[in-house]
């Protein structure tokens, strides 16, 4: 697709791969989502300058093409995950914390952190990104659509955010 290429290819790659691991992978991502995310960034209700500045101008007609290309592509990645975090993240990741309130991830984003139409996909995911988002949650720095999962990350200690996102990375 030729707006990949020329626009998106140098940090989310042609594939929704996203070598690098401050951009979050693409791939197989829902398309509603990704669409919903595309029109935010350029409005201005997700807050981020690098990503304002790539769709700035852009139609509708071009991010539902953007987000039919991205949510096709293969996944097939993820990360090797040290083993001891990873089961940490594992127990947060299927059974929250009832200690403080944290519910299980899987409840909305499903076991195998596949997401639904409405909810995005997480699986394979860059832990850094992860990270960062679940931060950016908890802070209400995610500016667009943050109440459920404020209410969910500002409950997560530094330790239980790091270790979910080594395990979702790890997800197929
Ligand atoms: C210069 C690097 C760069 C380029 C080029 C770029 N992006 Fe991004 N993109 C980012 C960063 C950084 C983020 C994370 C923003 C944040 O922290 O909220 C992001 C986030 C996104 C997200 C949100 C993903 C999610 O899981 O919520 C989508 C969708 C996206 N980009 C699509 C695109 C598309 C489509 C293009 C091409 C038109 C593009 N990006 C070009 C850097 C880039
Ligand atoms: C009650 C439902 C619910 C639960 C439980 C939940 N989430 Fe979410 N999550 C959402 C919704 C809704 C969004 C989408 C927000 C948006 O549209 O901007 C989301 C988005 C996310 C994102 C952003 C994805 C991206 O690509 O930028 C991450 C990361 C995330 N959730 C991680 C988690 C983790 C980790 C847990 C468990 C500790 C969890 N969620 C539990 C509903 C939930």
């Amino acid at each position: 697709m030729e707006i990949v290429d020329s626009r998106c290819v140098l940090c989310h790659g042609r594939e929704g791969e996203s070598a690098s691991a401050i951009y979050p992978r693409l791939a197989a991502q829902h398309p509603d989502y990704l669409l919903k995310q595309l029109k935010d960034f350029r409005d201005g209700r997700r807050k981020s300058d690098t990503m304002s500045d790539m769709v700035k101008g852009m139609k509708d007609e071009e991010f539902r093409g953007l987000a039919a290309w991205f949510s096709t592509r293969k996944p097939g990645f993820r990360q090797p995950a040290d083993a001891d975090l990873a089961g940490v993240g594992k127990y947060i990741f299927t059974k929250g914390n009832s200690f403080s309130g944290v519910p299980a991830c899987v409840s909305c984003h499903g076991t195998n952190g596949h997401g639904t139409q409405q909810l995005p996909r997480l699986a394979g995911q860059h832990p850094a990104y992860l990270e960062g988002q679940l931060k950016e949650f908890g802070d209400r720095e995610r500016t667009n659509d943050n109440a459920v999962m404020h209410s969910v990350a500002s409950k997560l200690t530094a330790l239980e955010i790091r270790s979910v996102s080594v395990y979702i990375g790890s997800l197929q």
